[in-house]
């Protein structure tokens, strides 16, 4: 048992909790996490180190972190199958932050897309840590020698950077890091925006009808989704002069496992309005039981702080190891 354990690949993933999840994050990420849980050692955490890089209410930034932690669970992350934790519990990730910064060029760093975008966001706050965010990425990857990490195609950018560290690190100081590799799910999980679907749904969407929160009621769900916008002509095909429908049977089909051919045949006939209340129903009826658990969760207290202290502790152990490597092999007198 103990040696098949030890033989699984490692993956990590984590998200910021700069907000509450949305469908987006649960069909482009949560539901892939889940499945990998049996197959692989999975750690996934709650990135609040990198969350202040931007501007944070500490109250909220607190209460937040804490629904995210939750919000995994409820989705099905099982703290008996993954290590979960808080990214702050655990002071190594610093630790190895700094010695990566060290072997990071200024120029690599530069070239981020998501630096570039956030600093023209934040204008009055590009601060070196938004800059040197990456590093702590990689931190964050390369601390649990992984294999895998599950991303988006937006953080393809860092996933890269971070193998150009390890590379050469290890070339300059000896092999020391497991060489990770992104891990995309399903194309057919990007998730769109409800009201401009040539968008990614994201939460910071100024449009709120754009997006569906995982812990949406029923009904409001149903009422986004008649909301969502259409496209011309009446037909439900998923076609490119159709980003709306296109989106829409994508939800579908990712929500009930049907494929493209077999929902496009379902409502083959039928108006927009009919299809639009059906996806609504189905996201509704996948999320209810999340809900559910994560008003459970609410109530127990007791319980999720014993899961992210005991995380915090199986990954603290974890990194210790590669952390004491790192050390050696970068020469620092050894205590
Ligand atoms: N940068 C990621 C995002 O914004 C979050 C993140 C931080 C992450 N560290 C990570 C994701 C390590 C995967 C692995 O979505």
């Amino acid at each position: 048992m103990e040696q098949q354990a030890e033989t699984k690949k490692r993956i990590f993933s984590g998200m910021q909790p700069s907000g509450e999840l949305t469908l987006g994050n649960y069909l482009g990420a949560l539901k892939n996490w889940i499945k990998l849980q049996d197959d692989y050692d999975c750690m996934y955490s709650v990135m609040n180190m990198h969350a202040i890089t931007v501007r944070q209410d500490p109250a909220e930034l607190k209460k937040r972190s804490m629904e995210v932690l939750m919000q995994y669970m409820a989705c099905g992350v099982d703290p008996e199958k993954s290590i979960l934790f808080f990214q702050s519990h655990v002071s190594a990730h610093a630790e190895l932050a700094w010695i990566l910064s060290c072997n990071t060029q200024m120029g690599e760093l530069s070239r981020m897309t998501q630096f570039k975008d956030k600093s023209k966001k934040h204008a009055d706050n590009i601060n070196a840590g938004l800059f040197t965010y990456p590093v702590l990425m990689a931190a964050d990857i390369l601390l649990y020698q992984t294999d895998l990490v599950p991303v988006g195609h937006d953080q393809l950018q860092h996933i890269e950077l971070t193998r150009d560290i390890a590379t050469r690190f290890n070339h300059h100081y000896g092999e020391t890091f497991t060489m990770p590799e992104p891990y995309i799910g399903k194309a057919g999980a990007r998730v769109m925006s409800l009201q401009s679907p040539e968008n990614k749904m994201s939460k910071s969407d100024p449009n709120p009808n754009g997006y569906v929160w995982i812990l949406d009621p029923e009904e409001v769900i149903i009422k986004q989704f008649k909301r969502a916008v259409t496209d011309s002509g009446n037909e439900v095909v998923a076609r490119e002069d159709k980003p709306g429908v296109t989106n829409l049977l994508t939800i579908y089909c990712a929500v009930t496992g049907k494929t493209m051919e077999e929902a496009e045949k379902e409502f083959a006939g039928q108006g927009y309005g009919t299809f639009k209340q059906a996806v609504g129903e189905a996201v509704a009826a996948e999320l209810a039981p999340v809900r559910e658990r994560f008003s459970q969760l609410s109530k127990d207290k007791a319980y999720v702080e014993e899961v992210y202290k005991k995380g915090a502790e199986q990954a603290a152990r974890i990194a210790a190891k590669t952390l004491r490597k790192v050390y050696k092999k970068v020469g620092f007198v050894a205590w």
